[in-house]
């Protein structure tokens, strides 16, 4: 299958064809992580720019290791030490970008939209790394290679999401993503923590945690988004953990095999019991991170129309 798209913004639109046809070539790229010398020339020549508006570890450090795997030349941009600093606009320093020739662009940035406006701007292929409240897509496919690698379909495949869904980029690409590829998809968290928008999706609203693990094989547990919290959205942390967190008591109480992923950074002893996040028998947290350069070569590999040698 030919991939025809120049930029991943987000998942609401990608189809099951070409979900899984990244999923199928980030399996190719596994394979080559896995060699004594992990490293491609298929983006040789091609110059990728990495523009991190907003904090990152996983993400930020993963497009770097898949950019360098695939031999690109790359630059890494952040607010800190750039001219963002001095006052500079999303509009010119896409100019700029676009005045240097680059390949590629991977944005992560506080507001909604910004990929797609960047898009408009400059020549090449932008991705999405995280745009506010809106899409993490290479995180939602990088989570569906994990669940792949646990389970054998997608079809009738329950997977409860737990936690700050309001302000979470990552939950929204999940749901599109997973309900595109067959997935039952249950939201679990309080009520002030559920998007207006959420009656639209094809989901389960749940408002209890027991009834939200009773229904899952896969729960994702989300953090809640301490930076973004504009409202009192619940009283506390603590009761918000007495209500919602994942906890060993609580999977116990269900007495079945259930996966526990989480896009990290996790709040340890809030959203999930710490003992829990390193179970091996449950987690698959570091499995998730380990995909998430399989998958970002896969992306980069795709959106650049090369061919691999
Ligand atoms: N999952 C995720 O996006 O983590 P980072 O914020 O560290 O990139």
């Amino acid at each position: 299958m030919s991939f025809e798209r120049k930029h991943l913004l987000g998942l609401e639109d990608v189809s099951a064809e070409e979900i899984t046809h990244i999923l199928d070539t980030a399996e190719t790229f596994k394979e080559i992580l896995q060699r004594p010398i992990p490293k491609v020339p298929t983006l040789r020549g091609k110059t990728i720019v990495n523009l991190f508006y907003e904090a990152s570890t996983r993400t930020r450090f993963s497009f770097e290791l898949a950019e360098k795997r695939l031999s690109a030349d790359t630059l890494n941009f952040s607010t800190s030490a750039s001219a963002v600093k001095k006052g500079e606009s999303l509009r010119d320093t896409a100019q700029n970008i676009e005045a240097m020739k680059v390949d590629m662009v991977v944005i992560r940035h506080s507001a909604a939209g910004a990929p797609h406006y960047l898009a408009q701007c400059i020549k090449g292929s932008v991705i999405n790394a995280g745009d506010g409240c809106h899409e993490h897509p290479t995180q939602a496919l990088l989570d569906m290679l994990t669940i792949r690698d646990n389970y054998k379909d997608f079809k009738g495949l329950r997977v409860a999401i737990v936690g700050d869904i309001l302000h979470s980029r990552v939950a929204r690409s999940n749901i599109y993503g997973l309900t595109t590829m067959g997935a039952e998809v249950a939201l679990c968290a309080p009520q002030t923590l559920i998007p207006y928008e959420a009656e639209k999706w094809n989901v389960r609203l749940l408002n209890d945690v027991d009834e939200a693990i009773g229904f899952a094989d896969i729960v994702m547990a989300l953090r809640i988004q301490m930076e973004r919290q504009t409202q009192n959205f619940f009283p506390t942390l603590r009761e918000y953990h007495n209500f919602f967190g994942i906890t060993r008591e609580r999977l116990d109480r269900a007495n079945k095999k259930v996966t526990i992923m989480h896009p990290g950074p996790i709040n340890r002893g809030i959203e999930l019991d710490s003992d829990l996040a390193d179970d091996e028998h449950h987690s698959v947290i570091l499995n998730q991170v380990t995909n998430g350069v399989a998958i970002r070569m896969a992306v980069l590999y795709l959106l650049s129309g090369e061919t691999q040698e």
